[in-house]
C-alpha cells in the first residue's frame, strides 16, 4: 500500500470549541426511545482526542442510534452530546464539517465509478474544485482502489464497496471519524484488510469511534473499549483490562473414550486457573497464555501416553464477554453473520489423528 506521507489523508484536531479538558467525542445521560423500544438508555461515553474508542455491543444494543446522535442524523430525548466541543444539537453544521461516517451499509452510489463517487462527495463537501481530482486519485491509491477506479461500483467486491466508503468519509479530512460495523458481514480476507487500512488511518491523529460485534475486532484497533447492552455502557477499559477481567482463553481439548478425558483433566489440572472442566470425552481449561498451555498441555499429554483426539484454543468471544458481564448469553449477537465469534474459534481447530510426538 502506498502511504501519502507528505500529503496525510487526515488533519490534526481542530482546536475545541469547549476547550480541551473534555473528550473528543462526548455523550451525557443520552436517551432515545423509538416508541416503546429504549434505543438509548443513559449512555455515557468520553473519547480522548487522537485515540480509537471501541463500541461494542450485540446486534440491537444501541452502537447505530448512538452513532447517528453523534452525527447529527437524529435527535437525542435527553442528554448531551458534543464532537470537539460542539453541541450536537446547538451546532449540527459545525459538527458536520468536523466528521466523517462510514456505515455498515455502503452509502455510496452503485452506477457510479469509485472516481466519480469520490469526486461527487469532494464538491458536496465544498473542497475546492483544484483539489477534487487529486484528492480523489489519493485516496484510491490510498485504498487500493486505483485498478478499480473507473468501473461502476455495482461492480465491487464488498471489501472494496467498504474501502470506498471509508475513503468516501475521509474526502474532506475530517479530524472525527465514525465507522459503524466497518467489517460485519466481510469475509475474513476482507476484514484483515480493512483492519489494516483502518490502523494506518488511526496514525494520524483521527479520533475514531468504532462499533463493533466483534471482541477481536476492538481488541485489534481500539485503545479502550465501551460494552454497551441495552442501550447503556456496562464495561468500559482497555482491551486487556477487560479481558482480564472478563475471560481468558480456553483450551479444548478431546479424547476417544471417557476415562482418558478424565485422566487429562487431572493431570493438566496445574495448567489452569479454575478446575477444568469434563464433558464425556472433552475437556475444557481456562488459561492466560494460550500458547504456553498448549505446547505444556500437549507435551504433559504425550509423556503420560494419553492420546488426544483433537485440540482447539478459543480466545474469548463477545458471547463469553457477555456471560462473564450479565450471566447470560447474547440473543442476536453475530446471528446475522455467518463468520461469527464462533466461526472464527472454529478456525483454530486441529485434528489430531494419532498420538502427539
Ligand atoms: N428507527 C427506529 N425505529 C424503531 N426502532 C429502532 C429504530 N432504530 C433502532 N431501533 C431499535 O433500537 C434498538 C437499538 O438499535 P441500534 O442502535 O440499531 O442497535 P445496534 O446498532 O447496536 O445493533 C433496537 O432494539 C432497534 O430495533
Ligand atoms: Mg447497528
Amino acid at each position: 500500500m502506498v502511504l501519502a506521507t507528505h500529503d496525510p489523508v487526515t488533519v490534526p484536531p481542530t482546536p475545541y470549541a469547549a476547550g480541551m479538558n473534555e473528550g473528543a467525542i462526548v455523550l451525557q445521560g443520552v436517551t432515545k426511545r423509538f416508541g416503546d423500544v429504549r434505543a438509548l438508555d443513559g449512555l455515557d461515553l468520553s473519547v480522548p482526542p487522537g485515540t480509537v474508542y471501541g463500541l461494542l455491543g450485540p446486534n440491537g444494543a444501541g452502537k447505530t442510534t448512538a452513532v447517528r446522535v453523534l452525527t447529527t442524523l437524529i435527535r437525542p430525548d435527553q442528554g448531551h452530546a458534543r464532537v470537539l466541543g460542539l453541541d450536537v444539537m446547538e451546532r449540527p453544521e459545525e459538527v458536520r464539517s468536523v466528521i466523517g461516517l462510514a456505515g455498515q451499509y455502503a452509502a455510496v452510489d452503485e452506477n457510479l465509478t469509485g472516481r466519480e463517487n469520490l469526486r461527487l462527495i469532494g464538491i458536496l463537501t465544498h473542497l475546492p474544485r483544484p483539489a477534487v481530482n487529486p484528492r480523489a486519485a489519493e485516496l484510491l491509491e490510498r485504498f487500493e482502489l486505483t485498478e478499480a477506479a473507473d468501473r461502476p461500483v455495482r461492480t465491487y467486491s464488498g471489501g472494496m464497496r467498504r474501502r470506498l466508503d471509508l475513503a468516501a468519509a475521509l474526502v474532506h479530512r475530517p479530524p472525527v471519524l465514525f465507522l459503524d460495523e466497518p467489517t460485519t458481514g466481510l469475509d475474513p480476507h476482507s476484514r484483515r484488510e480493512l483492519w489494516r487500512v483502518i490502523e494506518e488511518l488511526v496514525g494520524s491523529g483521527t479520533t475514531l469511534l468504532l462499533t463493533t460485534q466483534y471482541l477481536e475486532e476492538a481488541d485489534r484497533l481500539a485503545d479502550r473499549i465501551a460494552v454497551v447492552d441495552g442501550g447503556r455502557v456496562i464495561a468500559e477499559g482497555t482491551a486487556a483490562e477487560l479481558k482480564a477481567r472478563m475471560a481468558s482463553t480456553t483450551l479444548e481439548l478431546s479424547f476417544h473414550d471417557a476415562r482418558t478425558a478424565a485422566d487429562a483433566s487431572e493431570l493438566l489440572r496445574p495448567l489452569a486457573g479454575s478446575p477444568p472442566l469434563v464433558e464425556g470425552t472433552r475437556v475444557e481449561l481456562s488459561v492466560d497464555d494460550g500458547q504456553r498451555a498448549l505446547i505444556d498441555a500437549l507435551r504433559d499429554l504425550d509423556r503420560a501416553g494419553l492420546v488426544l483426539a483433537s485440540v482447539a484454543l478459543r480466545e474469548p468471544s463477545l458471547d463469553d464477554v457477555f456471560l462473564a458481564l450479565t450471566g447470560r448469553r447474547t440473543s442476536g449477537g453475530g446471528g446475522d453473520d455467518p463468520d461469527g465469534d464462533r466461526a472464527q474459534a472454529d478456525r483454530g481447530r486441529v485434528p489430531v489423528g494419532r498420538k502427539i510426538g
